[in-house]
């Protein structure tokens, strides 16, 4: 067992907030036993982007084979479990509801408690979890500066202590994770965007286009629909003139904006508000220019969840679940979901 000095407990996580049918069991909120994630990629690249009545679909086709590889994998039974967590919101209310369902028709049967986790509470979870059999990094400390980036959203969070969250800010428009699918569209790349303009800014000019950095009124806002239009308007300038459109150099361009953007302000944050640490958690968390650019800061220790654990996954939602367990937060069987349920 992980020792820390909370009681020890098992947590099932079960998350389908969006296009992933995930399950995963966590031990003390940090030691990954299992991970199953069912990805919808490749359903949905052909609409361009999440296509919400085909990923409830999916999810009811294959979540419950996915919880039982999770247990499997763990080699345990509910019977050896201490709760079952699952994501409640935010997420597409069709894809909630089946992982919801799923985790109640367990916590019937098994007499769990059951636990609803707001998915960008586990996000930001993401960041206690290691591998079975790694070593065992240092917990993150409090107070600590969580920068949330996904593709629904783009936070900045201060943390005073375990599940206490303040809100600085967040995006007055696009997410982080949505502008990168929105502009690898424009560009011609692939669903989902964030892989793609990584990939392909590996060859580019960072430099070349100087595209705009936005800066609202509340400081620790972000906005991206700007940065959006001024690539759309510099595509459309290469089309109607007839030239190729320089992909490389137009995805390192808008990647270096929204990482100096990103980061920028986090440190900043960290800066006002005295933290000590920093997690970096969210789809976008993947990206290796922004990872690169906080590892190459040394004033602050920097907390950022392997690759494979910054999309969604359930062992996110079982870490979060499981520091509400030990700290008495359950909830009734009837609870429901909550597309939009802001994190406070
Ligand atoms: O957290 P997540 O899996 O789902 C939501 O909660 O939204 O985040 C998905 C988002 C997508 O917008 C995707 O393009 C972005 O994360 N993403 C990335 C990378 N990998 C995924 N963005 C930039 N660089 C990446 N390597
Ligand atoms: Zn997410």
């Amino acid at each position: 067992m992980v020792k820390h000095n909370l009681p020890d407990a098992r947590i099932l996580g079960i998350e389908t907030s969006c296009d992933e049918t995930a399950a995963a069991v966590v031990e003390n909120g940090r030691l990954l036993i299992s991970n199953v994630v069912a990805s919808q990629i490749d359903l949905h690249a052909r609409y361009g982007g999440v296509f919400p009545e085909v990923a409830s679909r999916q999810h009811i086709k294959t979540i419950y084979a996915v919880v039982q590889e999770a247990l499997e994998k763990a080699n345990l039974k509910p019977v050896n479990l201490d709760a079952i967590a699952v994501t409640r919101g935010p997420g597409l209310a069709g894809s909630l509801v089946v992982g919801i369902n799923m985790a109640k028709g367990m916590a019937l049967a098994s007499g769990l408690p059951l636990i609803g986790i707001n998915h960008l509470e586990s996000h930001i979870y993401s960041a206690w979890l290691v591998p079975a059999g790694g070593e065992l990094p240092r917990e993150p400390r409090f107070p600590l500066l969580a920068l949330l980036v996904s593709g629904g959203h783009s936070e900045l969070i201060l943390m005073s202590d375990h599940l206490n969250y303040q809100r600085l800010g967040g995006t007055l428009d696009d997410a982080a994770g949505e502008a990168f699918d929105k502009v690898a569209r424009l560009l011609g790349l692939p669903y989902p965007g964030g892989p793609s303009i990584q990939e392909a800014a590996k060859n580019g000019d960072p430099q070349r286009f100087n595209f705009p950095r936005a800066r609202p009124d509340n400081k620790w806002d972000f906005s991206f629909s700007g940065l959006k239009t001024a690539v759309l308007r510099e595509v459309r300038k290469y089309q109607e003139e007839g030239h190729e459109l320089p992909v490389a150099d137009m995805a390192a361009s808008f990647q270096a904006a929204v990482v100096e953007t990103l980061f920028e302000k986090s440190m900043q944050a960290a800066e006002t508000y005295h933290v000590k640490e920093i997690i970096v958690a969210g789809g976008v968390s993947a990206n290796q220019a922004l990872r690169q650019a906080f590892i190459n800061q040394k004033h602050y220790t920097v907390h950022i969840p392997e690759v494979n654990l910054c999309t969604d996954n359930a062992s996110m939602v079982a870490a979060a679940g499981y520091f509400r367990h030990v700290m008495g937060h359950h909830d009734n069987i009837d609870f429901d979901a909550m597309p939009n349920w802001p994190l406070s």
